[in-house]
């Protein structure tokens, strides 16, 4: 048994003085005092470590922005265990082959566990895997798709499943694209898109809104459904942002947006953290027709543990956001630290708090909205037990799972 000893964040408790036993990837004991093979003592905090389940690897389809190995790299550093990745790749991952190709990839690159999303397309429903295939959830995109076909999809698939329907909440006759000078241009664009869209969603309890960005849309979401907002919509806005590298979908808004969904955070009406990394390269960014997507799932934990350091935000409130209520969103018992739990852990100095350093990044895409900003980065993150990154530094090659 391996014995991690240190303040551990306890479910119920907060931080305690503790000992973590450690056996085949899984906790199997936290005690005050326990002997084992190797002892490791940890002067920072112990916490559960991140589920992302919003990151697009872009594998297969567009190596040159990201793949299973890098983007899982990004994860690990970032204090990040397991992601779910979306289903926008190319090929799309719409059926039973593309969904094993891209399980099979990812069992072969990723040295994060994950999940799969498989993207909602006409007849899903009807096919036989629906409902077996082990997908993390149905992604449903406003992109090329009329609102009528959007809006009966949503319905046809929440009506039947039994899994999760994560929406990008967008209305398609929204999704305005005139030309762009500025950022706000896009902002401008998108101006109603998301709160028209959730006013005209059904209320299911299977239904999750993706990337939340504004206050309207907050106050617009249906009632039974469960919501996950990205740092850069709590942190970044028109005031402090202007590059147009900073276009995403949805976009950017302003303070006040900012702050009533930071509030909403910070009370849990707002349950689950979520990145949306969408690396795209610097190049592309800056060409005619730049496309939407920030990265993120590195600087995610970091960012937010300094808000943490700094007063803004609960600890409890963050390992809720970032372990326990994804996990629990998707039907997983996972992201605790307690006996029975697999053993993903980051080791965190509160004090470390220092300027995001682009050089020290993992992304093919080679930039970041949150240069210089302060964060805190993990010293130390172990999935399953085994110590993949430290200090930034990846430790293991692949050996991630599915989890579905
Ligand atoms: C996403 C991407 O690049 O895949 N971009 C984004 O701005 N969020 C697509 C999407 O989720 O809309
Ligand atoms: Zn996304």
């Amino acid at each position: 048994m391996d014995v991690f000893e240190g303040k551990s964040w306890i479910s119920g408790q907060g931080l305690v003085n503790t000992c973590i036993g450690v056996d085949e990837g899984k906790i199997t004991a936290v005690k005050k005092i326990l002997k084992g093979d190797n002892h490791t003592k940890f002067e920072g905090i112990i916490l559960p470590s991140a589920f992302d389940m919003h990151v697009h690897f872009r594998d297969p389809g567009y190596p040159h922005k990201e793949d299973w190995k890098t983007g899982s790299e990004c994860a690990a550093a970032g204090g990040v265990t397991a992601v779910v990745d979306m289903p926008n790749t190319n090929p799309f991952t719409s059926d039973l082959e593309t969904f094993n190709d891209k399980v099979s990839t990812a069992s072969s690159k990723s040295v994060v566990d994950f999940g799969v999303g498989v993207n909602v397309e006409k007849d899903l429903t009807e096919q036989t895997w629906f409902d077996t295939i082990p997908a993390a959830f149905w992604k449903l995109y406003p992109y090329g798709i009329s609102s009528a076909e959007y809006f009966s999809y949503a319905k046809e698939v929440l009506d039947k499943t039994s899994k999760p329907l994560v929406i990008h909440g967008e209305h398609p006759d929204h999704m305005h694209n005139e030309p762009l000078n500025e950022l706000s241009d896009h902002t401008q664009n998108r101006l109603i898109a998301e709160p028209e869209c959730l006013a005209s969603m059904p209320s299911s309890p299977y239904l999750h809104v993706a990337h939340l960005s504004t206050l309207e849309g907050l106050n617009r979401m249906p009632k039974l459904a469960s919501s996950e907002v990205c740092p850069h919509h709590l942190l970044l806005n028109l005031d402090n942002c202007h590059s147009l590298d900073c276009k995403v979908d949805p976009p950017l808004r302003t303070k006040k947006d900012n702050s009533g969904l930071y509030d909403a955070f910070r009370e849990g009406k707002i349950p689950i953290l979520s990145s949306d990394h969408a690396p795209h390269t610097i190049e592309e960014k800056r060409s005619d027709n730049p496309p939407s997507g920030l990265p993120g799932v590195e600087t995610m934990i970091p960012l937010m543990l300094n808000e943490v350091s700094e007063g803004r935000l609960e600890l409890s409130r963050l390992v809720n956001a970032m372990s326990e209520a994804p996990a629990e969103r998707l039907g997983l018992d996972r992201g605790r630290i307690s006996e029975g739990m697999p053993a993903d852990l980051i080791m965190i100095d509160m004090k470390n708090s220092k300027p995001i350093d682009l050089d020290k990044l993992h992304s093919k895409s080679n930039w970041t909205p949150f240069e210089d900003w302060p964060a805190i980065f993990p010293s130390q993150v172990y999935r399953r037990g085994e110590l993949i990154a430290e200090s930034g530094e990846i430790r293991q090659e692949g050996g991630g799972q599915n989890l579905f």
